[in-house]
């Protein structure tokens, strides 16, 4: 066993005993799908983060967490390909990622949603959902207009997965609301639809809790651990509030003016001098 499999099968088994020790069935955390490796990313004058490195496995979930400006949102753009690091590797599935536009990246299985929602405010709830499919379909303009029976198979289809996601959120009695008439906590939930109608192995969620009220927090940790245990999904979030990231996360990083100051389970993070210090220790809104 080489140690990194080694170092893996300890952490698995830390895992396992701490979800144990707590009631909780182990999950199903494998091996390594995405490295960071000395990412560094600037713009212009202003180092966002300075030589970063962690890694995400199969089927976990993964937090990055820090203060303000700490360099979590820019991790995540550079994770999805809307931000080149000037130095650093990204491997995803065993293999180093050369220069890849975010098209590509989302055709490889990494969808996200956004810290501000980035939804079409006049368009249905379904038809929100609907563009999230944009990668996975095959025809064409010009197969819609000459190969019409193929395409509309293809639609049909579509359209059928986009009514399963609507049932999995709960939200069918939204399906034809234009989302900018939807209260801000279920556009959240519509958006996490358009990401999950991408089909992501590796899904990328930018603060999905943030501005909710308690109850609709729950709601949104509720579908997120559902998707990770259902689907098999692997997730990568960034969250503020430390008592969702403690309950949900089997990992969390922590980010403090673009350095990393901690990772390891939420236990490890919770007790790290360094983390106290630059964000636990501290209120944050
Ligand atoms: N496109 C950009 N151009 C210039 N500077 C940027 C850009 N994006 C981010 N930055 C800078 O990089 C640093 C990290 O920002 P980032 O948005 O990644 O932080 P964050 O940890 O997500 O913060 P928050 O919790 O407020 O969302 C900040 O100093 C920010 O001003
Ligand atoms: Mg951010």
């Amino acid at each position: 066993m080489s140690i990194h499999a080694a170092e893996a099968a300890k952490d698995d088994a830390s895992y396992a005993a701490q979800e144990e020790a707590h009631g909780i069935e182990p999950r199903r955390v494998g091996d390594v799908v995405m490295e960071m490796k000395n990412i560094t990313l600037r713009f212009g004058g202003v180092t966002a983060i300075k030589d970063i490195s962690f890694d995400v496995r199969e089927h976990e979930i993964r937090a990055i967490i820090g203060p303000n400006g700490a360099g979590k949102s820019s991790m995540l753009n550079v994770i999805n390909g809307f931000y080149h690091p000037q130095e650093g590797e990204i491997w995803f599935r065993g293999e180093k990622r050369g220069p890849m536009r975010p098209h590509e990246i989302a055709h490889q299985g990494i969808a996200r949603t956004f810290q501000n929602i980035a939804l079409f405010k006049g368009m249905s709830t379904l038809d929100n959902i609907m563009t999230g499919r944009m990668t996975l379909m095959k025809s064409n303009f010009w197969q819609h207009t000459f190969w019409k029976g193929g395409a509309e198979r293809e639609e049909v289809e579509h359209r059928r997965r986009v009514e399963e996601i609507i049932d999995f959120l709960e939200i069918q009695a939204i399906r034809k609301t234009p989302v900018g008439r939807l209260p801000y906590g279920l556009q959240k939930r519509v958006e996490l639809g358009r990401a999950l109608a991408a089909e992501p192995k590796l899904l990328l969620l930018d603060e999905p809790m943030a501005g909710m009220n308690v109850e609709e927090k729950e709601d949104m940790c509720r579908f997120i651990l559902d998707v990770n245990d259902e689907f098999g999904t692997t997730i990568c979030l960034i969250e503020h509030d430390m008592g969702v990231v403690m309950d949900i996360a089997d990992r969390v990083v922590v980010l403090d003016y673009g350095r990393k100051i901690g990772d390891g389970t939420p236990d490890e993070v919770r007790s790290n001098q360094d983390v106290i210090d630059a964000y636990l220790g501290v209120s944050h809104d």
